[in-house]
């Protein structure tokens, strides 16, 4: 993508990946993503501000050609992942005299990823500056958002904040700034879900230092940039609110039909209780629908059969999830069906030890749902009925 100027000698020059699917092995990406890059040139020094995905470096090193720039005195680091360090080989190289301004966790890994000379990296603390002649750079270590490393890169003249991963959305638009706010909030929710979910207690933390900064741009390193900052602020400061919603969502997986029967039964049983519900059959669930729909919900019911003697490996690998993203919700229940035996509803319990739940009282039966097994679902409904009523978010 061509050189594009945001303001006056501040440049964008990342590149859109408009054909990637999967992140991490583990998120879809229906939208494709971004790896933004930054061009900022002073009177005296000229920064880069992140690098991208080793797989565009050819396009991104063109991108470097076409600013017509015959020295990057700096490359600065908020972040060491590859999607924004996988071409700093490639910029060092090209750049032999450039040096790398980064957070001392971030040096460590980008030491340990891609073998960077340590005398290349010059060390940055919490409020350092960094002078380009006419623009000034402060650098506010900002951890676990989405790594220990993370870093915001504050330019005080032009009033920009470069959050890096914070504020992104896996968006592959050709649009520098956010111009479709409802399809864009859908997209920076289910990134906040996917990336951010389990540091919310930071990033209000840092939405609370950023208060106290005068800026009018949000450039994240995913997505476009934000000249209404207030939208994205005001988005993520919801999100990361312990507030939940009166509604369930039941990740479920069924072999035979019996757990699948208790799943409708106890979404009609909801409904009919005026509680908001979403299903989810996990054989075939967007996992970063299914992390954007569990982040504000005040109940999760994981529903399972019983695979020989425990939980079936799919309601098994969404327990594990949940405890790593760390869902705001206040109760979580367990349903199913088993044939024999087992210990379904011990193991899946413990697989969630992590999250701060109140565990619902479980509706585990033997064979296909039955007048018994119904009852119990109704109880259960009523159960979650009287915690939400409790929690005041009917
Ligand atoms: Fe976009 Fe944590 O990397």
């Amino acid at each position: 993508m061509a050189v594009r100027e945001i303001c006056k000698n501040v440049y964008s020059v990342g590149v859109i990946d408009w054909d990637r699917q999967i992140f991490d092995e583990l998120l879809p990406l229906p939208d494709g993503t971004t790896y933004n890059s930054y061009l900022i040139e002073g009177s005296e020094k000229t920064v880069l501000i992140d690098a991208v995905d080793f797989e565009f470096e050819e396009e991104f090193i063109t991108n470097l050609a076409r600013s017509q720039l015959s020295r990057i005195d700096y490359i600065i680091v908020n972040h060491a992942e590859q999607d924004h360090s996988g071409s700093i080989p490639v910029f060092l190289e090209l750049f032999p005299n450039a040096k790398i301004v980064t957070s001392e966790k971030c040096k460590e890994l980008l030491i340990s990823f891609h073998q960077v000379p340590e005398f290349r990296i010059i060390v940055v603390g919490d409020g350092e500056t960094l002078s380009l002649g006419d623009k000034t750079l402060e650098f506010l270590i900002t951890p676990w958002v989405h790594w220990p490393d993370t870093m915001i890169t504050y330019l005080r003249e032009d009033r920009i904040v470069f959050s890096c991963d914070l504020f992104g959305a896996h968006y592959a638009t050709g649009s520098l700034f956010v111009d479709d706010e409802p399809l864009h909030y859908i997209l920076a929710k289910r990134y906040f879900a996917e990336i951010m979910m389990p540091f919310r207690s930071k990033v209000l933390e840092y939405i609370d230092r950023l208060s106290g900064y005068e800026f009018d741009i949000i450039a994240p390193s995913h997505g476009p940039m934000y000249n209404d900052k207030e939208y994205i602020l005001d988005a993520y400061r919801e999100w990361s609110s312990d507030d939940v919603k009166n509604r369930v969502i039941i990740p479920y997986v069924s072999m035979h039909g019996s757990t699948k029967k208790m799943v409708h039964y106890l979404t009609e049983s909801l409904l009919s209780r005026g509680i908001a519900v979403r299903p989810y059959d996990l054989g075939r669930a967007d996992t970063g629908r299914l992390a954007m729909d569990l982040l504000d919900a005040a109940t999760i019911i994981i529903a399972s059969p019983t695979v020989l003697f425990g939980p079936h490996p799919k309601a098994a690998n969404l327990a594990f999830i949940a405890n790593i993203l760390k869902p705001k919700a206040k109760f979580i229940g367990i349903i199913g069906s088993y044939g024999w035996g087992g210990k379904t509803v011990k193991d899946l319990g413990d697989m969630i030890h992590k999250l701060d739940v109140e565990v619902l009282n479980p509706v585990y039966i033997k064979g296909y749902p039955d007048e018994e097994a119904y009852k119990g679902l109704d109880c259960l409904a009523d159960e979650i009925l009287n915690k939400h009523r409790e929690y005041n978010i009917l």
